[in-house]
C-alpha cells in the first residue's frame, strides 16, 4: 500500500465519530468548518449543536440578527468569523435562493470562504476532487516527504497544495481529505507525535532523519 492508502486504512479503523462527518449537507459542513477554523473540536462541538438547533438551514441563518449570532458565538473568539458567516448566508439566500452551493468554483467566490473551506465543502458534500490543506495537512506532508519550504510563504503554500493535489484519492476525495486531517490531529501531532504506532513511519522522512521537531518550517514574520 502507498502512503495515501495507508492513511485511508488508518482512518477507517481509528476515526472519531464526529457529527459533521455523517452528512453531505453543505450548510452543516460549512458551519462546522468555520467553527473549527480557530477552535478545537471539543470546544467547538457544543457551539456547532447550538447553531444547528437555532438555525437548521442557511435560510434561517440568513434571517438572524447580527447581535443574535454574536451572542451565540460568545466564547469562541475571532468574532469576525460570525459576522462573515452572516454576510455569506445572506448572499447565498439572495443569489442561490437558500440552496447552499457545493461546487468549488461557486464557493470560492463567496466572501469569507477561502480555498480551504471551499475544498472542504465541495469534497465532503459533493465528492469534488479538491485537496484540503490545513495546519494538519501541512504538518503531515512536511514530515513524511521532508519538505522544508516555509508553510507560510507563497511558494511554500503552492508546493504543499500541489503535493496534496497529486496525493488525493480520485474515487474518495472527501474521505481522503478527512483522513489526512484526522491523521494530523490524532497521530502526527505537533508535539509528541505517536511515531511508535504510526503505520507510515518506515517511509517517513522526518522519522528517519530525526527531524520531527524541525518540520514543518514556519517563517517568523
Ligand atoms: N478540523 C477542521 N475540520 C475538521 C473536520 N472536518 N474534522 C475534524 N476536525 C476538523
Amino acid at each position: 500500500m502507498n502512503f495515501a492508502q495507508e492513511l485511508l486504512q488508518w482512518y477507517q479503523q481509528n476515526k472519531r465519530d464526529l457529527p459533521w462527518r455523517n452528512t453531505n449537507d453543505a450548510y452543516v459542513i460549512w458551519l462546522s468548518e468555520v467553527i473549527l477554523q480557530q477552535t478545537r473540536v471539543d470546544q467547538g462541538m457544543p457551539y456547532f449543536y447550538r447553531f444547528l438547533e437555532r438555525y437548521p438551514n442557511v435560510s434561517s441563518f440568513a434571517a438572524a440578527d447580527e447581535d443574535e449570532i454574536l451572542k451565540l458565538w460568545q466564547g469562541l473568539g475571532y468574532y469576525s468569523r460570525g459576522r462573515n458567516m452572516l454576510k455569506t448566508a445572506r448572499l447565498i439566500q439572495a443569489q442561490y435562493h437558500g440552496l447552499f452551493p457545493t461546487a468549488y468554483s461557486d464557493l470560492i467566490k463567496l466572501k469569507g470562504i477561502g480555498s480551504y473551506t471551499a475544498a472542504a465543502i465541495s469534497s465532503f458534500a459533493a465528492n469534488e476532487i479538491r485537496a484540503v490543506v490545513d495546519g494538519n495537512v501541512y504538518r503531515v506532508l512536511a514530515r513524511y516527504f521532508g519538505i522544508d519550504e516555509p508553510i507560510n510563504s507563497t511558494k511554500g503554500k503552492k508546493t504543499f497544495q500541489s503535493i496534496a493535489d497529486d496525493l488525493i484519492n480520485k474515487k474518495m476525495p472527501g474521505l481522503h481529505n478527512q483522513a489526512m486531517m484526522e491523521f494530523g490531529a490524532m497521530l502526527c501531532k505537533p508535539k509528541n507525535p505517536a511515531c511508535g504506532i504510526c503505520p507510515v513511519r518506515v517511509g517517513c522522512y522526518a522519522f528517519k532523519h530525526n527531524a520531527i521537531n524541525h518540520l514543518p518550517v514556519k517563517l517568523k514574520k
